[in-house]
């Protein structure tokens, strides 16, 4: 097994490893310790059903369940699904674009995925790709100010918060309002459990308010937030090849799909999640 680094600050290409096959405890830790290091790796040459996928993702730790329950591989309950063609029940293209700005996966959960795992299964012939930010050097590129400013910021998260509603998949938006679930409360800039760094970390769809200010406010700030710490250099964006699987390690870092592809054209991932811990 080789793990190269593709950008200095983010990212590293892992080949000559079939997770098909057994995998020792050894090259284990040596693949998680690289997620952890690089953020987000891409594992080259893979070839998985939805089981595979499923067994290959729990290699990195425990799978949980995506909260979105509509679209899962038959008989694979811990793979979802995540395509352009999916439909929401009236039979109109469901809202796919809200995965395409930066964001962190599941903040309204109380354990958010740890790790976040893709493979592609169908893909556009150009574009389309996943964008990922280094978000524990964005945080620490930061003025002194900003820090000061965001650090102690809090964030209360829905499933779908009310900035986005009129956009979100109609289906989520009514069975939110149905649930009357109350805002989970999250640090807006997160310590890493195993590594100790700070990262600046959110879903601005997911944010209804930053604890003290009101909800536009809060999506204008983060927006402001987001432009001031997404660097260049930070980012890596992965044009998927069938075959690879991208893990990333959501503690550390924001991630977003590509929407710049002929939407005629098949966008189909299985996802995985590996089971996280307390924001705090
Ligand atoms: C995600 O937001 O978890 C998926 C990103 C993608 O579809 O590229």
């Amino acid at each position: 097994m080789k793990i190269k680094k593709i950008n200095k600050y983010i990212g590293a290409e892992v080949t000559g490893v079939n997770l098909n096959k057994p995998v020792s405890e050894e090259m284990k830790k040596e693949l998680y310790n690289a997620l952890l290091d690089n953020v987000a790796l891409v594992i080259r040459e893979q070839s998985f059903s939805a089981e595979e996928f499923m067994k290959a993702a729990s290699l990195f730790g425990e799978l949980m369940e995506d909260q979105n329950r509509r679209y899962i591989a038959e008989g694979v309950p811990m793979v979802s699904i995540l395509s352009n063609r999916h439909v929401d029940s009236a039979g109109k293209p469901a809202k796919i674009a809200n995965n395409a700005t930066w964001h962190t996966d599941h903040t309204n959960q109380e354990y958010p995925p740890k790790f976040t795992a893709l493979y592609p299964v169908a893909l556009p012939d150009t574009g389309g790709g996943t964008a990922l930010c280094n978000m524990r050097e964005a945080y620490s590129a930061l003025s002194d100010d900003w820090k000061i400013k965001i650090d102690r910021m809090k964030t209360a998260n829905t499933l779908i918060s009310s900035a986005r509603a009129a956009t979100g998949n109609l289906d989520i938006v009514k069975e939110q309002k149905e649930a009357g679930t109350p805002p989970m409360i999250h640090p807006l800039v997160r310590t890493h459990p195993e590594r100790g760094t700070r990262s600046i970390w959110f879903h601005k769809a997911k944010t209804e308010n930053i604890i003290g200010m009101e909800s536009q406010e809060t999506q204008n700030f983060l927006a402001e937030l987001l432009e001031e710490a997404i660097r260049p250099e930070f980012t890596y964006i992965h044009e998927y090849r069938l075959g690879d699987m991208l893990i990333i390690d959501n503690r550390s870092s924001m991630h977003k799909a590509g929407f710049d592809y002929d939407h005629s054209q098949h966008r189909m991932l299985y996802r995985a999640l590996v089971r996280g811990d307390k924001p705090f």
